[in-house]
Protein backbone atom coordinates (compact mmCIF):
# COMPACT_ATOMS: atom_id res chain seq x y z
CA UNK A 1 0.00 0.00 0.00
CA UNK A 2 1.30 3.51 -0.81
CA UNK A 3 1.33 5.46 2.63
CA UNK A 4 2.54 9.16 3.86
CA UNK A 5 4.02 9.98 7.14
CA UNK A 6 3.77 13.26 7.60
CA UNK A 7 6.52 14.47 10.92
CA UNK A 8 9.33 12.79 11.07
CA UNK A 9 10.18 13.26 14.64
CA UNK A 10 10.76 9.77 17.42
CA UNK A 11 7.74 8.65 16.43
CA UNK A 12 7.24 9.58 12.50
CA UNK A 13 10.79 8.53 11.26
CA UNK A 14 10.27 4.67 13.15
CA UNK A 15 6.92 4.16 12.03
CA UNK A 16 7.80 5.26 8.44
CA UNK A 17 10.51 3.12 8.35
CA UNK A 18 8.57 0.00 10.31
CA UNK A 19 5.44 0.16 7.56
CA UNK A 20 8.41 -0.28 5.09
CA UNK A 21 9.56 -3.30 6.81
CA UNK A 22 6.63 -4.63 6.86
CA UNK A 23 5.98 -4.42 3.07
CA UNK A 24 4.26 -1.20 2.27
CA UNK A 25 5.60 1.86 -0.24
CA UNK A 26 6.25 4.82 2.26
CA UNK A 27 7.00 8.46 1.91
CA UNK A 28 8.21 10.19 5.39
CA UNK A 29 7.73 13.99 4.98
CA UNK A 30 8.86 16.81 7.41
CA UNK A 31 9.57 20.53 6.78
CA UNK A 32 12.73 20.15 8.50
CA UNK A 33 15.24 19.70 5.55
CA UNK A 34 18.34 18.22 7.78
CA UNK A 35 16.58 15.49 9.24
CA UNK A 36 14.68 14.74 6.30
CA UNK A 37 18.67 14.70 4.44
CA UNK A 38 19.85 12.64 7.25
CA UNK A 39 17.25 9.92 7.06
CA UNK A 40 17.71 9.71 3.58
CA UNK A 41 21.26 8.57 3.89
CA UNK A 42 20.08 5.96 6.61
CA UNK A 43 20.98 8.31 9.63
CA UNK A 44 19.36 8.54 12.76
CA UNK A 45 18.30 12.09 14.14
CA UNK A 46 18.53 10.78 17.26
CA UNK A 47 19.70 7.37 19.25
CA UNK A 48 17.63 4.40 19.48
CA UNK A 49 18.94 1.25 18.89
CA UNK A 50 18.14 -0.86 15.87
CA UNK A 51 16.49 2.33 14.18
CA UNK A 52 19.48 2.54 11.51
CA UNK A 53 19.80 -0.98 11.09
CA UNK A 54 15.97 -0.92 10.12
CA UNK A 55 16.35 2.45 7.86
CA UNK A 56 19.12 1.03 6.09
CA UNK A 57 17.07 -2.07 5.23
CA UNK A 58 13.92 -0.30 4.61
CA UNK A 59 15.56 2.36 2.04
CA UNK A 60 17.50 -0.22 0.13
CA UNK A 61 14.61 -1.75 -1.35
CA UNK A 62 13.64 1.19 -2.72
CA UNK A 63 10.05 1.45 -0.37
CA UNK A 64 11.20 4.09 2.09
CA UNK A 65 12.30 7.74 0.98
CA UNK A 66 11.98 11.29 2.50
CA UNK A 67 10.67 14.69 1.05
CA UNK A 68 10.49 17.91 2.39
CA UNK A 69 7.57 18.30 -0.76
CA UNK A 70 3.86 17.44 0.71
CA UNK A 71 3.04 17.45 -2.96
CA UNK A 72 4.95 13.94 -2.51
CA UNK A 73 2.13 12.69 -0.50
CA UNK A 74 -0.64 12.81 -3.58
CA UNK A 75 -1.35 9.23 -4.10
CA UNK A 76 -1.32 7.49 -1.25
CA UNK A 77 -3.67 5.86 0.33
CA UNK A 78 -3.41 6.65 4.03
CA UNK A 79 -1.12 9.42 5.53
CA UNK A 80 -0.11 9.17 8.86
CA UNK A 81 -0.20 11.99 11.02
CA UNK A 82 2.97 11.84 13.09
CA UNK A 83 3.61 15.17 14.40
CA UNK A 84 4.61 16.50 17.86
CA UNK A 85 2.00 17.93 20.44
CA UNK A 86 4.58 19.53 23.21
CA UNK A 87 3.31 21.58 26.36
CA UNK A 88 2.37 24.98 25.74
CA UNK A 89 5.10 27.75 26.57
CA UNK A 90 3.11 29.56 29.65
CA UNK A 91 0.11 26.78 30.37
CA UNK A 92 -0.21 22.74 30.71
CA UNK A 93 -2.45 22.41 27.23
CA UNK A 94 -0.93 20.69 24.56
CA UNK A 95 0.06 22.58 21.48
CA UNK A 96 -2.25 21.70 18.87
CA UNK A 97 -0.57 24.13 15.58
CA UNK A 98 1.88 21.17 14.27
CA UNK A 99 -1.24 18.75 14.08
CA UNK A 100 -3.56 21.56 12.72
CA UNK A 101 -0.57 22.96 10.27
CA UNK A 102 -0.12 19.50 9.28
CA UNK A 103 -4.21 18.50 9.13
CA UNK A 104 -4.33 21.56 6.49
CA UNK A 105 -1.38 20.69 4.44
CA UNK A 106 -2.91 17.56 4.16
CA UNK A 107 -6.46 18.95 2.82
CA UNK A 108 -4.50 20.13 0.13
CA UNK A 109 -3.24 16.60 -0.96
CA UNK A 110 -6.01 14.34 0.31
CA UNK A 111 -8.45 12.68 -2.36
CA UNK A 112 -11.66 11.09 -1.60
CA UNK A 113 -11.47 7.51 0.00
CA UNK A 114 -8.28 7.70 1.31
CA UNK A 115 -7.78 7.56 4.97
CA UNK A 116 -6.01 10.00 7.04
CA UNK A 117 -4.99 8.23 10.63
CA UNK A 118 -3.60 10.30 13.77
CA UNK A 119 -1.18 8.88 15.98
CA UNK A 120 -0.11 12.19 17.68
CA UNK A 121 -1.57 12.16 21.41
CA UNK A 122 -3.99 14.83 21.19
CA UNK A 123 -6.73 15.85 24.18
CA UNK A 124 -9.76 14.45 24.04
CA UNK A 125 -11.93 15.79 21.44
CA UNK A 126 -9.43 16.78 18.64
CA UNK A 127 -10.38 13.79 16.18
CA UNK A 128 -13.86 14.93 16.07
CA UNK A 129 -13.38 18.65 15.03
CA UNK A 130 -10.11 17.54 12.47
CA UNK A 131 -12.41 15.27 11.25
CA UNK A 132 -15.55 17.84 10.25
CA UNK A 133 -12.55 20.07 9.02
CA UNK A 134 -11.66 17.37 6.70
CA UNK A 135 -15.18 16.23 6.04
CA UNK A 136 -15.99 19.92 5.00
CA UNK A 137 -12.78 20.45 2.66
CA UNK A 138 -12.68 17.25 0.77
CA UNK A 139 -15.48 15.11 1.27
CA UNK A 140 -15.01 11.34 1.41
CA UNK A 141 -12.11 11.71 2.75
CA UNK A 142 -12.13 10.05 6.19
CA UNK A 143 -9.80 9.69 9.60
CA UNK A 144 -9.09 7.75 12.14
CA UNK A 145 -7.09 7.78 15.41
CA UNK A 146 -4.76 5.47 15.98
CA UNK A 147 -2.47 6.32 18.91
CA UNK A 148 1.19 4.94 19.37
CA UNK A 149 2.48 3.17 22.33
CA UNK A 150 5.81 3.21 21.73
CA UNK A 151 8.93 3.67 24.49
CA UNK A 152 12.04 5.23 23.35
CA UNK A 153 15.05 2.97 23.20
CA UNK A 154 11.89 0.13 22.41
CA UNK A 155 10.84 2.12 19.20
CA UNK A 156 11.31 -0.41 16.54
CA UNK A 157 10.26 -3.03 18.20
CA UNK A 158 7.14 -1.58 20.24
CA UNK A 159 6.19 -0.67 16.69
CA UNK A 160 6.48 -3.74 15.09
CA UNK A 161 5.12 -5.97 17.46
CA UNK A 162 2.86 -3.79 19.05
CA UNK A 163 1.14 -5.64 22.41
CA UNK A 164 -2.18 -4.30 20.93
CA UNK A 165 -3.84 -1.98 18.32
CA UNK A 166 -6.25 0.65 18.88
CA UNK A 167 -8.34 1.97 16.28
CA UNK A 168 -10.32 4.85 17.00
CA UNK A 169 -12.95 5.15 13.72
CA UNK A 170 -16.14 7.55 12.93
CA UNK A 171 -19.25 5.98 12.76
CA UNK A 172 -21.54 3.85 10.59
CA UNK A 173 -20.47 3.09 6.91
CA UNK A 174 -17.18 5.18 7.09
CA UNK A 175 -15.77 3.13 9.99
CA UNK A 176 -16.06 0.15 7.95
CA UNK A 177 -13.89 1.77 5.36
CA UNK A 178 -11.33 3.24 7.85
CA UNK A 179 -11.35 -0.22 9.48
CA UNK A 180 -10.62 -2.11 6.45
CA UNK A 181 -7.42 0.32 5.19
CA UNK A 182 -6.32 0.05 8.99
CA UNK A 183 -6.57 -3.85 8.74
CA UNK A 184 -4.94 -3.67 5.43
CA UNK A 185 -1.84 -1.65 6.78
CA UNK A 186 -1.35 -3.32 9.85
CA UNK A 187 -2.25 -7.13 7.95
CA UNK A 188 0.95 -9.22 9.51
CA UNK A 189 0.57 -7.12 12.95
CA UNK A 190 -3.05 -8.67 12.85
CA UNK A 191 -2.20 -12.10 12.06
CA UNK A 192 0.15 -12.22 14.65
CA UNK A 193 -2.76 -12.23 17.39
CA UNK A 194 -1.88 -8.83 18.28
CA UNK A 195 -5.30 -7.49 20.36
CA UNK A 196 -7.30 -4.81 18.70
CA UNK A 197 -9.51 -2.17 20.15
CA UNK A 198 -12.08 -0.46 17.68
CA UNK A 199 -13.86 2.58 19.66
CA UNK A 200 -14.91 6.06 19.23
CA UNK A 201 -12.79 9.03 18.49
CA UNK A 202 -12.89 10.36 22.01
CA UNK A 203 -12.29 6.83 23.33
CA UNK A 204 -9.27 5.83 21.25
CA UNK A 205 -7.74 9.93 21.93
CA UNK A 206 -8.18 8.79 25.84
CA UNK A 207 -6.46 5.22 25.82
CA UNK A 208 -3.19 7.42 25.13
CA UNK A 209 -3.41 9.72 28.24
CA UNK A 210 -4.66 7.67 30.51
CA UNK A 211 -2.40 4.85 29.97
CA UNK A 212 0.50 7.16 30.35
CA UNK A 213 -1.70 8.85 33.64
CA UNK A 214 -1.79 5.65 34.72
CA UNK A 215 2.02 4.78 34.50
CA UNK A 216 2.98 8.07 35.42
CA UNK A 217 1.11 7.26 38.66
CA UNK A 218 2.59 3.81 39.14
CA UNK A 219 5.83 5.68 39.52
CA UNK A 220 4.20 8.18 41.99
CA UNK A 221 3.21 5.75 43.84
CA UNK A 222 6.32 4.09 44.27
CA UNK A 223 8.53 6.92 44.92
CA UNK A 224 5.60 8.10 47.85
CA UNK A 225 6.43 4.97 49.59
CA UNK A 226 10.11 5.64 49.23
CA UNK A 227 9.44 8.91 51.31
CA UNK A 228 7.69 6.77 53.88
CA UNK A 229 10.28 4.53 53.83
CA UNK A 230 12.80 7.23 54.66
CA UNK A 231 10.81 8.04 57.73
CA UNK A 232 10.74 4.91 58.71
CA UNK A 233 13.95 3.11 58.29
CA UNK A 234 12.07 0.84 55.65
CA UNK A 235 13.56 -0.63 52.10
CA UNK A 236 11.59 0.90 48.86
CA UNK A 237 13.15 -1.95 46.73
CA UNK A 238 12.07 -5.05 48.83
CA UNK A 239 8.47 -2.91 49.50
CA UNK A 240 8.39 -3.32 45.46
CA UNK A 241 9.40 -6.58 45.01
CA UNK A 242 7.55 -7.41 47.75
CA UNK A 243 4.27 -5.77 46.69
CA UNK A 244 5.33 -6.88 42.63
CA UNK A 245 4.65 -10.48 43.00
CA UNK A 246 1.15 -9.92 43.25
CA UNK A 247 -0.22 -9.83 40.38
CA UNK A 248 -2.60 -7.41 40.18
CA UNK A 249 -0.28 -5.06 41.52
CA UNK A 250 2.93 -6.17 38.95
CA UNK A 251 6.52 -5.30 39.39
CA UNK A 252 6.78 -3.11 36.20
CA UNK A 253 7.25 0.36 36.74
CA UNK A 254 7.78 0.16 40.46
CA UNK A 255 11.24 1.57 40.28
CA UNK A 256 11.65 4.12 42.79
CA UNK A 257 14.14 6.81 42.39
CA UNK A 258 14.45 10.14 40.52
CA UNK A 259 11.49 9.72 38.80
CA UNK A 260 9.80 10.06 35.33
CA UNK A 261 10.69 12.67 33.04
CA UNK A 262 10.83 12.80 29.16
CA UNK A 263 8.97 13.87 26.18
CA UNK A 264 5.48 12.18 27.06
CA UNK A 265 4.64 11.50 30.67
CA UNK A 266 5.23 14.59 32.39
CA UNK A 267 3.29 16.75 29.21
CA UNK A 268 0.86 14.15 29.05
CA UNK A 269 -0.29 14.16 32.61
CA UNK A 270 -0.50 18.13 32.42
CA UNK A 271 -2.32 18.41 29.63
CA UNK A 272 -5.00 15.55 30.44
CA UNK A 273 -5.53 18.10 33.68
CA UNK A 274 -5.76 20.92 31.59
CA UNK A 275 -8.17 19.46 28.89
CA UNK A 276 -10.52 17.90 32.09
CA UNK A 277 -10.51 21.70 33.44
CA UNK A 278 -12.25 22.90 30.02
CA UNK A 279 -14.24 19.75 30.12
CA UNK A 280 -15.50 20.71 33.21
CA UNK A 281 -14.41 17.42 35.01
CA UNK A 282 -11.28 18.78 36.76
CA UNK A 283 -11.81 17.21 39.69
CA UNK A 284 -11.24 13.92 38.33
CA UNK A 285 -7.60 14.58 37.69
CA UNK A 286 -6.84 16.14 40.61
CA UNK A 287 -4.70 13.47 41.94
CA UNK A 288 -2.37 13.86 39.23
CA UNK A 289 -1.78 17.22 40.57
CA UNK A 290 0.12 15.52 43.28
CA UNK A 291 1.68 12.94 41.23
CA UNK A 292 3.52 15.45 39.19
CA UNK A 293 4.18 17.18 42.75
CA UNK A 294 5.67 13.80 44.29
CA UNK A 295 7.88 13.45 40.95
CA UNK A 296 9.17 17.16 40.99
CA UNK A 297 10.13 16.38 44.88
CA UNK A 298 12.11 13.52 43.93
CA UNK A 299 14.74 15.66 41.89
CA UNK A 300 14.58 18.44 45.38
CA UNK A 301 14.97 15.34 47.61
CA UNK A 302 18.13 14.54 45.33
CA UNK A 303 19.82 18.06 45.56
CA UNK A 304 19.46 17.37 49.39
CA UNK A 305 20.83 14.54 49.72
CA UNK A 306 23.91 15.34 47.72
CA UNK A 307 24.43 18.03 50.32
CA UNK A 308 23.52 15.99 52.89
CA UNK A 309 26.59 13.75 51.50
CA UNK A 310 29.09 16.64 50.86
CA UNK A 311 28.85 17.76 54.85
CA UNK A 312 26.09 19.86 54.78
CA UNK A 313 27.28 22.42 51.40
CA UNK A 314 27.89 22.07 47.99
CA UNK A 315 30.05 24.93 47.82
CA UNK A 316 33.09 24.49 45.53
CA UNK A 317 32.31 20.46 46.20
CA UNK A 318 33.25 18.13 43.03
CA UNK A 319 30.18 16.31 42.17
CA UNK A 320 30.30 13.89 39.09
CA UNK A 321 26.99 13.16 37.41
CA UNK A 322 26.82 9.75 35.79
CA UNK A 323 23.70 9.76 33.21
CA UNK A 324 21.76 12.76 31.72
CA UNK A 325 19.41 11.37 29.19
CA UNK A 326 15.76 11.02 30.55
CA UNK A 327 16.16 7.12 30.85
CA UNK A 328 19.03 4.91 29.61
CA UNK A 329 19.21 3.40 25.92
CA UNK A 330 17.64 7.33 24.72
CA UNK A 331 19.81 10.85 24.33
CA UNK A 332 16.92 12.66 25.34
CA UNK A 333 17.18 14.65 27.68
CA UNK A 334 13.22 16.79 27.10
CA UNK A 335 12.26 16.98 31.51
CA UNK A 336 15.43 14.97 32.41
CA UNK A 337 15.25 14.29 36.03
CA UNK A 338 18.91 13.55 35.86
CA UNK A 339 19.91 16.73 33.93
CA UNK A 340 17.69 18.68 35.83
CA UNK A 341 19.35 17.67 39.60
CA UNK A 342 22.92 18.31 37.73
CA UNK A 343 21.85 21.81 36.81
CA UNK A 344 20.67 22.64 40.26
CA UNK A 345 23.76 21.69 42.21
CA UNK A 346 25.73 23.38 39.84
CA UNK A 347 23.81 26.94 40.53
CA UNK A 348 23.91 25.85 44.40
CA UNK A 349 27.59 26.36 43.54
CA UNK A 350 28.78 22.55 43.52
CA UNK A 351 31.49 21.95 40.56
CA UNK A 352 29.50 19.33 38.74
CA UNK A 353 30.65 17.07 35.74
CA UNK A 354 28.63 15.35 33.76
CA UNK A 355 28.72 12.23 31.82
CA UNK A 356 26.01 10.14 29.65
CA UNK A 357 27.19 7.34 26.97
CA UNK A 358 24.97 9.08 24.25
CA UNK A 359 23.24 12.32 25.76
CA UNK A 360 26.31 15.25 26.18
CA UNK A 361 25.89 16.18 22.72
CA UNK A 362 22.09 17.24 23.77
CA UNK A 363 22.49 18.13 26.94
CA UNK A 364 25.47 20.92 26.75
CA UNK A 365 23.18 22.66 23.65
CA UNK A 366 20.89 23.25 26.55
CA UNK A 367 22.85 23.49 29.58
CA UNK A 368 26.18 25.11 27.87
CA UNK A 369 27.21 26.15 31.53
CA UNK A 370 27.90 22.64 32.97
CA UNK A 371 31.40 20.41 32.25
CA UNK A 372 30.97 17.16 30.46
CA UNK A 373 33.22 15.00 30.48
CA UNK A 374 33.29 11.57 27.99
CA UNK A 375 33.53 8.47 30.56
CA UNK A 376 32.08 7.91 34.00
CA UNK A 377 36.01 7.78 35.34
CA UNK A 378 36.88 11.17 33.75
CA UNK A 379 34.04 12.96 35.11
CA UNK A 380 34.53 11.07 38.82
CA UNK A 381 38.64 12.36 39.14
CA UNK A 382 38.97 13.78 42.49
CA UNK A 383 34.86 13.95 43.18
CA UNK A 384 33.44 14.47 46.70
CA UNK A 385 30.28 12.96 45.32
CA UNK A 386 28.84 10.76 42.77
CA UNK A 387 25.68 10.85 41.87
CA UNK A 388 24.33 7.56 39.57
CA UNK A 389 20.97 9.67 38.08
CA UNK A 390 20.36 7.68 34.44
CA UNK A 391 20.97 3.48 34.95
CA UNK A 392 22.73 2.73 32.00
CA UNK A 393 24.28 -0.96 32.25
CA UNK A 394 27.97 0.96 32.06
CA UNK A 395 27.04 2.63 35.27
CA UNK A 396 25.33 -0.84 36.35
CA UNK A 397 28.58 -2.81 35.80
CA UNK A 398 31.02 -0.47 36.99
CA UNK A 399 33.88 -1.93 39.34
CA UNK A 400 33.43 -0.09 42.67
CA UNK A 401 36.87 -0.80 43.97
CA UNK A 402 38.52 0.30 40.58
CA UNK A 403 36.42 3.38 40.60
CA UNK A 404 36.99 3.91 43.79
CA UNK A 405 40.59 4.94 43.46
CA UNK A 406 39.93 7.70 41.11
CA UNK A 407 37.67 9.75 43.48
CA UNK A 408 38.66 12.03 46.05
CA UNK A 409 35.59 10.77 48.44
CA UNK A 410 33.65 7.32 48.00
CA UNK A 411 30.49 8.73 48.95
CA UNK A 412 27.55 7.13 45.94
CA UNK A 413 24.09 8.62 45.48
CA UNK A 414 22.48 5.67 43.88
CA UNK A 415 19.43 7.72 42.00
CA UNK A 416 17.89 4.68 40.37
CA UNK A 417 18.35 2.28 42.65
CA UNK A 418 20.54 0.53 39.95
CA UNK A 419 23.54 -0.20 41.97
CA UNK A 420 24.58 -3.33 43.95
CA UNK A 421 24.78 -1.87 47.59
CA UNK A 422 26.19 -4.62 48.95
CA UNK A 423 29.23 -4.44 46.27
CA UNK A 424 29.83 -0.79 46.68
CA UNK A 425 29.59 -0.87 50.28
CA UNK A 426 32.21 -3.88 50.66
CA UNK A 427 34.38 -1.91 48.39
CA UNK A 428 34.54 0.83 51.04
CA UNK A 429 31.63 3.47 49.85
CA UNK A 430 29.33 5.19 51.67
CA UNK A 431 26.04 4.35 49.80
CA UNK A 432 22.54 6.76 49.53
CA UNK A 433 19.36 6.45 47.30
CA UNK A 434 15.94 7.44 47.54
CA UNK A 435 14.06 5.22 50.11
CA UNK A 436 16.43 3.28 51.18
CA UNK A 437 18.44 3.38 54.58
CA UNK A 438 22.11 4.42 54.26
CA UNK A 439 24.59 1.59 53.30
C1 LIG B 1 6.28 6.54 27.72
C2 LIG B 1 5.34 5.35 27.71
O1 LIG B 1 5.92 4.24 28.40
C3 LIG B 1 5.00 4.96 26.27
O2 LIG B 1 4.07 3.90 26.25
C4 LIG B 1 4.44 6.17 25.56
O3 LIG B 1 4.16 5.88 24.21
C5 LIG B 1 5.40 7.35 25.65
O4 LIG B 1 5.71 7.61 27.00
P1 LIG B 1 8.93 6.85 27.36
O5 LIG B 1 8.71 8.32 27.57
O6 LIG B 1 9.79 6.39 26.25
O7 LIG B 1 7.51 6.11 27.14
O8 LIG B 1 9.56 6.30 28.70
P2 LIG B 1 9.22 5.24 29.84
O9 LIG B 1 10.01 4.01 29.64
O10 LIG B 1 7.76 5.10 30.03
O11 LIG B 1 9.84 6.00 31.11
C6 LIG B 1 9.34 7.27 31.49
C7 LIG B 1 10.10 7.81 32.68
O12 LIG B 1 9.73 7.10 33.86
C8 LIG B 1 11.63 7.72 32.61
O13 LIG B 1 12.18 8.94 33.09
C9 LIG B 1 11.98 6.58 33.53
O14 LIG B 1 13.26 6.70 34.09
C10 LIG B 1 10.89 6.71 34.59
N1 LIG B 1 10.58 5.45 35.30
C11 LIG B 1 10.11 4.37 34.62
C12 LIG B 1 10.77 5.38 36.68
O15 LIG B 1 11.18 6.35 37.32
N2 LIG B 1 10.45 4.21 37.32
C13 LIG B 1 9.96 3.12 36.67
O16 LIG B 1 9.71 2.11 37.33
C14 LIG B 1 9.79 3.21 35.27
Amino acid sequence: MKISVIGCGYLGAVHAASMAELGHEVIGIDVDQPKIDALSKAKAPFYEPGFEGLLERTLATGRLRFSTDFADAVGSKVHFLCVGTPQKRSEYAADLRYVEGATESLIGVVAPGELIVGKSTVPVGTAARLAELVEEKVPGALLAWNPEFLREGFAVQDTLHPDRLVYGLPSGTDGDTARALLDEVYETIVAAGTPKVEADYATAEMVKTAANSFLATKISFINAMAELCEATGADVKLLADAIGYDDRIGRKFLNAGLGFGGGCLPKDIRAFMARAGELGADQALTFLREVDNINMRRRIRMVELAREVCDGSLLGKRVAVLGAAFKPNSDDIRDSPALNVAAQLQLQGAVVRVTDPAAIENSRKLWPQLDYADTAEEAAERADAVLVLTEWQDYRDLDPAAFGRIVKQKRVLDGRNALDREAWTAAGWSYRALGRRAG
